[in-house]
């Protein structure tokens, strides 16, 4: 099996997630290559020192990304910095010739999304790629089957949303994610957006405009210190898009939902697809069913399929055991890995992980929102 070399850019929640999928990736069967983390770069030390303490191969650890970059045993890179950093060092890495899986938003706005679209567009001998692990989940990955057959005839409507309460707490500390300098204007559409957008952008669901309605709820917070200062992003947002069916040239309803602050959520993904012939809902609050209503005239019956464990890479794991969130990133790294490889991917239309023009369209459709929330108006995407 081959061994990719990875360097690591941003040592927190993120940079750790994929460190633990790569040590266990003997979970994984039958994969072509497997990533081996060389070299870390973080700021500050600290976070560090958790990967140089539990990565026996990490050999290069630095406070100054460029000495990664400039590493030659380094072949990709997985970056995972706050947002207001995501031009320049996915620009410097690509431009360094390294291979890339950069978090979303993949830029902090749209214009510097659309500086790192020309950077990768004038390395097309690389592989840059934007993070976003829900389609991996088995349910997900059946309904992306179905989308493939066209299984669920004329779409009619498609709701997907991602909703936390981690911002319940008004007196949480304010941090990087609540500030627009380091987060962006698109407040919580920039930290959960791209994950809703995933799967309909891959089925060619395409937003033609928004009408989007945005709510600073918690204007203030605590800082380090305990003083209260602006907490200034957009903490909810509903956007209602009228979205073209690319296959059919039909149009529907799609709803794309973020919220920090949605009371009884933790960190719950969800996409629900209603069409003539099959409607299709799953939630990561109960992350092994799936909820299928195939209708052929005669009776409407919901179904609950049980899902177990049967992700798209396969592994060590029994079918009847049960699949999460960090089975989903490892699966998201497999497939990065895989297509990195040089190997086929599985033929399904989810399997390939979400790529710059996607990350391109949900930036589109975050521009105009901020538009239409401010002027109260649908805005062409
Ligand atoms: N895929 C997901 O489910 C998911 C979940 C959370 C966050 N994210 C994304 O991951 C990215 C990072 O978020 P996080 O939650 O890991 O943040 P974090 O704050 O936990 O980690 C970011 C790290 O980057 C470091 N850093 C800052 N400046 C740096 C620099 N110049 N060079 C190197 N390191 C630097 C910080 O010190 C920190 O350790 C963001 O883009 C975020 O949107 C994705």
């Amino acid at each position: 099996m081959r061994t990719i070399r990875f360097g690591v850019i941003g040592c927190g929640l993120m940079g750790r997630e994929f460190a633990s999928a790569a040590a266990r990736w003997c979970h994984l069967s039958d994969m072509p290559a497997r990533p081996e983390i060389v070299a870390v770069s973080n700021r500050g030390e600290e976070p560090r020192s958790w990967f140089t303490r539990n990565i026996p191969s990490v050999r290069q650890s630095t406070g100054d990304y460029r000495e990664l970059l400039a590493n030659p045993q380094v072949e990709a890179v997985y970056i995972a910095v706050p947002h207001h950093l995501h031009q320049e060092i996915y620009c410097a890495a690509i431009e360094f010739g390294k291979h890339v899986l950069g978090e979303k938003p993949f830029g902090i706005d749209r214009a510097a999304n659309e500086v790192i679209l020309a950077s990768a567009a004038r390395h097309p001998e690389l592989l840059v790629r934007c993070s976003s692990q829900f389609p991996y989940f088995p349910a997900v990955q059946r309904i992306g089957r179905m989308i493939q057959d066209r299984a669920f005839g004329t779409i009619l409507e498609v709701n997907a949303g991602f909703l936390h309460s981690s911002d319940l707490n008004p007196d949480k500390p304010v941090n990087w994610k609540r500030r627009v300098e380091t987060n962006g204007a698109y407040g919580v559409m920039g930290d959960l957006g791209m994950h809703v957008c995933h799967v309909p952008f891959r089925a060619g669901w395409l937003p033609r405009n928004v009408r989007a309605i945005l709510s600073n709820v918690v204007t203030e917070r605590p800082d380090a210190s305990g003083q209260r200062v602006p907490c200034e992003t957009w903490d909810n947002a509903t956007l209602l898009c009228e979205a073209e069916d690319r296959a059919s040239g039909s149009l529907f309803p799609l709803s794309l939902k973020t919220q920090r602050i949605a009371p009884g959520e933790s960190n719950t993904w969800f996409i629900e697809i209603k069409g003539m012939r099959a409607s299709a809902r799953f939630s990561t609050r109960n992350a092994n069913i799936l909820g299928l209503l195939e209708y052929e005239g005669g009776a409407q019956e919901w179904r609950e399929i049980c899902t177990g464990f049967t992700p798209m890479f396969p592994s060590i794991t029994g079918d009847i055991f049960e699949f999460g969130f960090t089975d989903a990133v490892q699966q998201m790294w497999a497939a990065f890995v895989t297509e990195l490889a040089g190997a086929p991917l599985p033929d399904t239309i989810l399997a390939q992980a979400a790529t710059p023009w996607e990350a391109n369209l949900s930036h589109r459709v975050f521009t105009a929102a901020l538009v239409s929330a401010e002027k109260r108006t649908t805005e062409n995407v």
